[in-house]
């Protein structure tokens, strides 16, 4: 069946598990090929298998988007292997909370490189072929999705580092926005807020046990296809809709 994405290509960073694997999937329901990036292999295998079982096409590439020369890899694997890159959605990304006082500065190195280098190495290699695919392509439209937070927007005690980095998302995307937008690659931030994913599963025990389950207790969160709803609403949208921001949270939240 024809639809919206139907000779588009796109990639989702982080698609091995939460978000991203629930964006691939809709992208692929769509019609568009999916390359899906990450570090765990097997799992990337076990989605395209999936999704190519299901009627669409997809590609399991190993990355760690952290290194520069991987992440420009993993967007020249894509554009080979599907002949062009439509649609970029940064969403591979790494939450440690806790507080600055003794905090562990590896832990900061690591979420600094994961949500800003790596969204920026990634963005960096795919953003010509996105520029060629909204000049050449079957939309006349490419897009950029970057998976922010509502931490990039609102600050709470314990997200610092966290936070550091999203808000550093929200501006850059501002910033690429106002570069390429007469180009029509559309660039736009989704932040989510309490979704059920592995987000919280890499804190120490105690920052777990103090600050991520009372909110999974206490809150009735989103589910992983919540947030790909709106992502992929973002990307399928008529090419004159603007959609700067979106915002998807719990209603507690709000
Ligand atoms: N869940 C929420 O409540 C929530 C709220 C606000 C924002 N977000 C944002 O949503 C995005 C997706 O998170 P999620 O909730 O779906 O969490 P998740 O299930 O933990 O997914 C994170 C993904 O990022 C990938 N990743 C991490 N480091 C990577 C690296 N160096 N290179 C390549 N891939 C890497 C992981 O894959 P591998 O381990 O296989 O590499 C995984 O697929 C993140 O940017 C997160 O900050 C989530």
């Amino acid at each position: 069946m024809e639809s919206k994405l139907t000779g588009t290509a796109a990639l989702v960073t982080g698609a091995s598990s939460g978000i991203g694997a629930a964006t691939a999937r809709r992208l692929a329901e769509h019609g568009a090929c999916v390359a899906l990036v990450a570090r765990r292999r097997d799992r990337l295998e076990t989605l395209a298998a999936e999704i190519d079982k299901a009627g669409s096409t997809a590609l399991a590439v190993e990355a760690d988007i952290t290194d520069r020369t991987q992440a420009e890899a993993a967007v020249q694997q894509a554009v080979e292997r599907f002949g062009r890159l439509d649609t970029l959605v940064n969403n591979a990304g790494l939450m440690l909370l806790g507080p600055v006082a003794g905090a562990d500065p590896q832990e900061w190195d690591r979420m600094i490189a994961t949500n800003g280098q790596g969204l920026l190495y990634t963005t960096r290699a795919a953003l010509p072929h996105l520029l060629q695919a909204a000049e050449e392509g079957p939309r006349r439209v490419a897009d950029i999705v970057n998976i922010s937070s509502i931490a990039g927007r609102v600050a709470w005690n314990g997200y610092g580092v966290y936070s550091f980095t999203k808000f550093g998302v929200n501006g850059f995307t501002e910033s690429l926005r106002q570069e390429v937008t007469q180009r029509h690659v559309r660039v736009g931030v989704v932040e989510p807020g309490g979704v059920a994913t592995e987000l919280g599963s890499h804190n120490k025990p105690e920052i777990r046990t103090e600050m991520i389950d009372p909110f999974y207790q206490q809150t009735e969160v989103l589910a992983p296809e919540d947030i790909a709803d709106g992502i992929t609403y973002m990307v399928t949208r008529p090419r004159h809709t603007a959609i700067a921001e979106l915002w998807i949270m719990p209603t507690e939240q709000l």
